[in-house]
Formats: structure tokens, C-alpha cells, sequence
């Protein structure tokens, strides 16, 4: 199979497992191309691709930036914050002029859940959701379970915790499809009132215990406390949290066994996770970032096969 049965990237919900696979084995063949000295392939020659920003971000508007031009497309970036959205206009007026200039391909962060599907139904130009407010970020989770396979290998009952604030987390929810859907276990750890009253729906083991749950997985993917998204207090003081659900080397050096550190960013060092953590040959970190180039690569050439048919 050389095409993924879905036209726009909006969520891993959506996606099937062969769609998975390959964007991996698309991405391996990318990750070479870019250790090479020469690190751009002409692939996506004569594409035109906007990167719409409607919330702030570093790794995911580089990482797409840098694929697109290793891919040797024209590209246009956008952040919300200096554009005419400040001034009124609509979020498919804003499109709608910039698909006038002949863009093929929108790769577009929002705040609000359910926008990149929203313009998918309006525009006419392939939309790649890069984090739809707290819904999905489909290509944070296929980076992250890429990384974890690149480690393990097979995930087929490899025990993957994600620990945090699950309740406001497009990446909670988007590795939990995607680790499904590749065969392995998830447990979600956190304080009550940041768990979803619906993840039972979701297949997923729900535990409360920080300990118990490092105990249990062969990773943890620590989450940032997403406190943008927090209209209440969840919890009393950062200084309780910390000391309930943030992962330092002590508790890490306890553990009878050594399990793999992962964090999409950005860190809050001292809060989630502590710097000796963060920087210990147990975390992916950097490795996580590192492949989200080539799995952005893979995702933007897979989607673009469908322009050219
Ligand atoms: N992981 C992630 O989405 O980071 P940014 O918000 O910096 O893009």
C-alpha cells in the first residue's frame, strides 16, 4: 500500500493502522535523506504550502517549516498575532485569500477543538491539523509512538504511561488513538479532577498513583500543566502537584527497572519533570524533536500523492 486512506491529516482518530505504518516507513527513508550532507529531496517541487498559526508554538511550526523545506516546497507562515485576524476577519476569509494565492496544503494550529476539520469542510486544500485546542495533535502522537518504536521496536504490548494534565491535552489524546491502534497498552495518571470523566470509553487504565504507575510502564510521557487552558483551580498549589505527579531522579533511580522519559514540550522544569530527568540518557526528548522532522516529512509527501492524482 503507497497511499494513506484519509485526504487531510485531522486527527489519529481517523486514521487506520496501515496509514500508521506507513507513515513510519515513509519517515525512516526520510530520517536518512536528512543525516545525509544533502538534505533536500525535490518531492514536493511546484507545492504551495501555508503554515497557519493561531496559538504559539516552537517545535511544531519549525519542525513543519524545515520538513516542507526539505522537501523542496514554496511555503508561507503565518502567525495569527501579526496578521488582519486582529483586525475582524473570519478564519475562512483569512483561508480564502490565502488559498486565492494558489496554496495546496494548510498546515494550521488553532485554539479551538474541531477547527482543522471545520476548514476541511470549507476550503478547498489539503489541511494538516498541527493542535486543535484540546482535541488532537495528530502529528505529535505519530512522533512520539515513531520514537518509542524507534527505541523498542515492536510496540505490541509495550506499556505506555501518560501522566499530567490528560483532561486538557490534544497530546494525551492523540497518542492514546495512535498507541492503540499500534498495539499498545495505555494507562493515564494524574489528579482526578485533571482526568476526563469519558477516558473510560477509551480503553485506557486510569491510575492515580504516580509510583505505582512508573512501576507498571515501559514509558512515561510526562505532560505539561496546561494552565492557558484552565478557567478553575484543579488542584491547590503547583508545590502539592509537584510533589504528587512531578517525576525526579530519586523516584527514577528507585524503580527496579529503567523505563524511557518522554515530553512533547514545552518543559516546565521543576514542575512535571526535573532538569537531572530531562537531560538523563533515560529521556527522548531531544530524540522526539529530532524525528519529528521526518515524520512531518512523510505526513506532508503522503498527503501531497492525492494533489498530484
Ligand atoms: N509539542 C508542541 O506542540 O510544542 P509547540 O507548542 O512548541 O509546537
Amino acid at each position: 500500500m503507497s497511499a494513506l486512506s484519509v485526504k487531510h491529516l485531522l486527527g489519529i482518530k481517523e486514521m487506520n493502522t496501515q496509514d500508521i505504518e506507513l507513515i513510519f516507513k515513509t519517515a525512516d527513508t526520510f530520517k536518512e535523506v536528512i543525516n545525509r550532507p544533502i538534505k533536500k529531496t525535490p518531492s514536493l517541487r511546484d507545492i504551495t504550502i501555508a503554515n497557519l498559526f493561531f496559538e504559539n508554538s516552537t517545535r511544531t511550526k519549525l519542525s513543519f517549516e524545515l520538513a516542507e523545506k526539505r522537501l523542496s516546497a514554496d511555503i508561507l507562515s503565518f502567525a495569527a498575532s501579526s496578521s488582519s485576524v486582529s483586525k475582524g476577519e473570519t478564519l475562512i476569509d483569512t483561508v480564502n485569500n490565502i488559498i486565492a494565492m494558489k496554496v495546496d496544503m494548510v498546515v494550521m494550529r488553532h485554539p479551538y477543538a474541531g477547527a482543522a476539520k471545520f476548514l476541511s469542510k470549507h476550503i478547498d486544500a489539503t489541511i494538516v491539523n498541527a493542535g486543535d485546542g484540546a482535541h488532537e495533535h495528530p502529528t505529535q502522537a505519530l512522533l512520539d509512538t515513531f520514537s518509542i518504536r524507534e527505541k523498542l521496536g515492536d510496540l505490541k504490548g509495550c506499556k505506555v504511561a501518560i501522566i499530567g494534565d490528560i483532561l486538557h491535552s490534544r497530546v494525551a489524546l492523540s497518542n492514546i488513538f495512535c498507541l492503540q491502534k499500534v498495539g499498545a497498552e495505555v494507562t493515564v495518571c494524574g489528579p482526578p479532577t485533571l482526568i476526563p470523566k469519558y477516558i473510560h470509553e477509551l480503553g485506557v487504565k486510569v491510575e492515580t498513583n504516580l509510583i505505582k504507575t512508573l512501576e507498571w510502564c515501559d514509558v512515561a510521557n510526562m505532560l505539561r500543566i496546561q494552565l492557558e487552558r484552565q478557567d478553575i483551580k484543579y488542584f491547590p498549589s503547583i508545590r502539592e502537584y509537584v510533589m504528587l505527579y512531578g517525576l525526579n531522579k530519586e523516584i527514577l533511580d528507585k524503580l527496579r527497572k529503567q523505563i524511557i522519559i518522554m515530553h512533547p514540550g514545552p518543559i516546565n522544569r521543576g514542575v512535571e519533570i526535573t532538569s537531572d530527568v530531562a537531560d538523563s540518557s533515560q529521556s527522548l526528548i531531544l530524540q522526539q524533536v529530532e524525528n519529528g522532522v521526518a515524520i512531518r516529512m512523510a505526513v506532508l509527501y503522503l498527503l501531497a500523492t492525492h494533489l498530484k492524482n
